[in-house]
């Protein structure tokens, strides 16, 4: 039994092998309308990739909340026995959509929860913190990362050039470049929040809060040499493993778990709690074990569920909120403008993006809106109005006032600030495999950078342990040993921009 052939205005097409020519030999005719749309439409089927995280795999699955933290939020996907669907997607950072899965690189950890009260989305990655802290620095790394104008090839200097004069990424780089900087699939790696978010309460109360979501998979890795074997069969590893364990009914989960800190506790900690460089020790705020996150279920269309999927940390719900992170928010304006400009104006109308409860709001008209106006009735497409059924604004749903303070100034970001002591208590953590193979991992990632760069990263390591220093400078003599020579090296310990001042 088959179905008729049509075009897209429904019309039968009588043929879909041989185009439309004068004679059997050609020219084909202006009039094959069909061969035109078929062109047409493959020229337009690819849309532009994300500019960050471009290779990604996902799946849908459920967050179920069996812990009770409903003191600190009265969002309604967090109350005890709450069951959310949710959408997952998970990425590499640096490489474009085509990238082979198994690369070095932090991995996305974006989660989209289908909430009664609109969609919550966490848009996170594998580690707790990230490279910059300061929006304004964000465009600058991931330029870094990204492939070299004249050459086109990613450039290790560039990066090294960065990370180098730019001490608040050691964290980062050294989980980067650590175990965990490669796991084997998505499943074998935990998710974080990385930033500082907040709860509010019914009585009106604020906590910051930072989520958690720990593999029950375990932290399987790969060595860089495993790898380049692994990438030598196949560059999709991660698609083949996460697609095939959810087929076989072999669902990936994690537990979640959250940190709460009271809302005063953040003027007294003696690091800044919303500096996206730094975790909230887990001594100081244990992590809270509040439910399970699970995948369950394959896309059915890759492109239109994963493809599609617009991840935005404005996404959020009543009862968790924002912070002072800077980071943050930027990442506020910053996701939503990429899907107007990727997707569309109207991205929240395509259906792996649409909220699963009533949508009402005054936006109007726009190109593919699908919807129509979405107030529910056709005289209220202004607001105030007197028209019966409008939509009207919903005053439980406003946050208690957040905290702000201080002069409006441009406030030199790395001063002050501590970005050794918390690596040291990684660094501490890693045995001595561990090390070996984040100094290996290192000296493999330099190759080819200028030796001052070198040293002026190893000076950054040497106040992390003097092991770490030495191990990587080994390291990297073992692996080029007519180049390096750190003393004849001259360092520059400054920006151009910190020379001057
Ligand atoms: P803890 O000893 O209580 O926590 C150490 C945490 O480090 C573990 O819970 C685990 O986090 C993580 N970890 C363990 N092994 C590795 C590894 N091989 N590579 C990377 N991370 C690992 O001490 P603190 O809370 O004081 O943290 C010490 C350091 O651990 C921090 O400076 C930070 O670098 C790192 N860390 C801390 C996290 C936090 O939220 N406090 C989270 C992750 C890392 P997990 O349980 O999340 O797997
Ligand atoms: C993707 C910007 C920092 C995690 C993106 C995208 C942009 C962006 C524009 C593409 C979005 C899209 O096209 O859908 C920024 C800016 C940042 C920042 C401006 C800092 C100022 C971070 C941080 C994290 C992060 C700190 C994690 C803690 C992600 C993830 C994706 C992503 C996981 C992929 C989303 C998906 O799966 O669709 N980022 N980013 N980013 N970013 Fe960021």
């Amino acid at each position: 039994m088959f179905r008729k052939l049509t075009t897209t205005a429904g019309a039968p097409v009588p043929s879909n092998q041989d185009s439309l020519t004068a004679g059997p030999r050609g020219p084909v005719l202006m009039q094959d309308y069909q061969l035109l749309e078929k062109l047409a439409h493959q020229n337009r089927e690819r849309i532009p990739e994300r500019t960050v995280h471009a290779k990604g795999w996902g799946a849908h699955g459920v967050l179920k909340i069996t812990g009770d933290i409903s003191k600190y939020t009265i969002a309604k996907a967090l109350q005890p026995g709450a069951e959310t669907p949710m959408l997952a997607r998970f990425s590499t950072v640096a490489g474009e959509s085509g990238a082979a899965d198994h690369e070095r690189d932090v991995r996305g950890f974006s989660l989209k929860f289908y909430t009664e009260d609109g969609n919550w989305d966490l848009v996170g990655n594998n580690t707790p913190v990230f490279f910059v802290r300061d929006p304004y620095k964000f465009p600058d790394f991931i330029h870094t990362q990204k492939r070299h104008p004249k050459t086109n090839l990613r450039s290790p200097t560039a990066m090294w050039d960065f990370w180098s004069l730019s001490p608040e990424s050691l964290h980062q780089v050294t989980i980067l470049m650590s175990d965990r900087g490669l796991p084997q699939s998505p499943m074998h790696m935990n998710g974080y929040g990385s930033h500082t978010f907040s709860f509010w309460n019914a009585e009106g109360e604020r906590f910051w809060v930072k989520f958690h979501f720990k593999t029950e998979q375990g932290h399987d890795y790969y060595t860089n040499s495993d790898a380049e074997k692994v990438v030598g069969k196949t560059r999709e590893g991660y698609q083949e493993r996460l697609y095939t364990a959810i087929d076989e009914g072999d669902f990936p989960r994690w537990k979640v778990q959250v940190q709460i800190m009271p809302e005063t506790d953040a003027e007294k900690t003696d690091y800044n709690p919303f500096d996206l460089t730094k975790v909230w020790p887990h001594a100081d705020y244990p992590p809270i074990d509040i439910g399970v996150l699970e995948l369950n279920r394959n896309p059915e269309n890759y492109f239109q569920e994963i493809e599609y999927a617009a991840f935005s940390p404005s996404n959020i719900v009543p009862g968790i909120s924002f912070s002072p992170d800077k980071m943050l928010q930027a990442r506020i304006f910053s996701y939503a403008d990429a899907h107007r400009y990727r997707l569309g104006t109207h991205y929240e109308q395509m259906p792996v993006n649409q909220p699963r409860c009533p949508v009402h709001h005054y936006h109007k008209d726009g190109a593919m809106n699908y919807a129509g106006l979405q107030t529910g009735t056709p005289d209220a497409y202004y607001e105030p109005n007197s028209v019966d059924g409008a939509p009207v604004e919903v005053p439980e749903a406003q946050e208690p006032p957040l905290k702000v303070s201080g002069d409006a100034d441009r406030y030199d970001h790395r001063k002050g600030h501590d970005d050794f002591t918390q690596v040291t208590a990684l660094f501490n953590i890693f045995d001595d495999g561990e090390k070996e193979r984040l100094y290996s991992n290192v000296a493999a990632a330099m190759g080819g950078v200028p030796a001052e760069i070198i040293e002026r990263q190893c000076k950054l390591f040497d106040q992390v342990h003097p092991d770490y220093g030495k191990g990587v400078r080994d390291a990297v003599r073992a692996a080029d040993p007519d180049k390096y020579d750190p003393n004849a090296v001259p360092v520059t310990e400054k920006t151009p921009q910190q020379a001057a001042e």
